[in-house]
């Protein structure tokens, strides 16, 4: 077992299996939060054993504040610590303003934006004991400039840079950065059904992004990035510079 313990919510697939991956590359063991999928999430758990370092898997879903503090004060009972903590988890409901449900609108403020709250709250006591820590937060581009069909999602991302500034402000004393990615279009599960080949010519690098891509802005913000805090990086080929 190594000395760093990193948390990755959303972590048995996509954007937020590349994080998982990336910090266990820089020797963090890895807690894989995943909410339904135990065989996709224990498989992301062998991959980054097989990298020398510990891992597991740990259901819950970030939306209910219950299920975050049973599971994060068990997580904090079994290895003690939490160095950094990647608020990954989110979901999309899309659809025009005027046509979207309150469920819509609800279950993605409640997934993409309360779980920050609640899973970084339990995270940030047991940081502040430490006198260190990180907190990555997955925003997106579409939280800095707005996306028609996206009210609820680009809301929500939004709200998560004004947390995380809020965070780095707070915590700045205590030995704790907080700093959001803020992806542009990116190859998983999540852009699948888009067609994207129509996006592409708006990108500056002409392609989409991969996970990896993501994992890596992640680790230098978690790991590298000693001197910074409150930022938001893009990172989206340069679609909205
Ligand atoms: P994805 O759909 O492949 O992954 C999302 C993960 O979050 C899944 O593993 C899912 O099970 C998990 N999740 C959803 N609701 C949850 C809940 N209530 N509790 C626990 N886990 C839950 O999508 P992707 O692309 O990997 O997304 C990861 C993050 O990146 C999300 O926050 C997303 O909003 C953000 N993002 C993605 C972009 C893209 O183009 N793919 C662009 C900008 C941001």
């Amino acid at each position: 077992m190594s000395e760093k313990l990193a948390l990755v919510t959303g972590a048995s697939r996509g954007i937020g299996k590349a994080c998982a991956l990336e910090l266990a590359k820089a020797g963090y063991d890895i807690i894989v939060n995943y909410a339904g999928n135990a065989e996709a999430a224990e498989k992301t758990v062998q991959e980054i054993k097989a990298l020398g370092v510990d891992a597991a898997a740990y259901k819950f879903d970030v939306s209910n504040k219950e299920e975050v503090d049973k599971s994060v004060a068990e997580i904090i009972e079994k290895y003690g610590r939490i160095d950094v903590l990647v608020n990954n988890a989110g979901i999309t409901r899309d659809g025009l303003f005027m046509r979207m449900s309150a469920e819509n609108w609800n279950a993605v403020i409640n997934t993409n934006l309360s779980s920050a709250f609640f899973v970084s709250q339990p995270v940030v006591k047991v940081m502040m004991k430490q006198r260190n820590g990180a907190i990555v937060n997955m925003a997106s581009v579409v939280g800095v400039s707005g996306n028609a069909g996206q009210a609820n999602y680009s809301a929500a991302k939004a709200g998560l840079i004004g947390l995380t500034k809020t965070l780095a402000k707070e915590l700045g004393s205590r030995g704790i950065r907080v700093n959001a990615v803020a992806p542009g279009f990116i190859n998983t599960d999540m852009t699948k059904d888009l067609d994207t080949s129509k996006f592409t010519d708006f990108i500056p690098l002409k392609r989409l992004g991969e996970p990896e891509d993501i994992a890596k802005a992640v680790k230098f913000l978690a790991v590298d990035a000693d001197y910074v805090t409150g930022q938001v990086l893009e990172v989206d080929g340069g679609l909205i510079i």
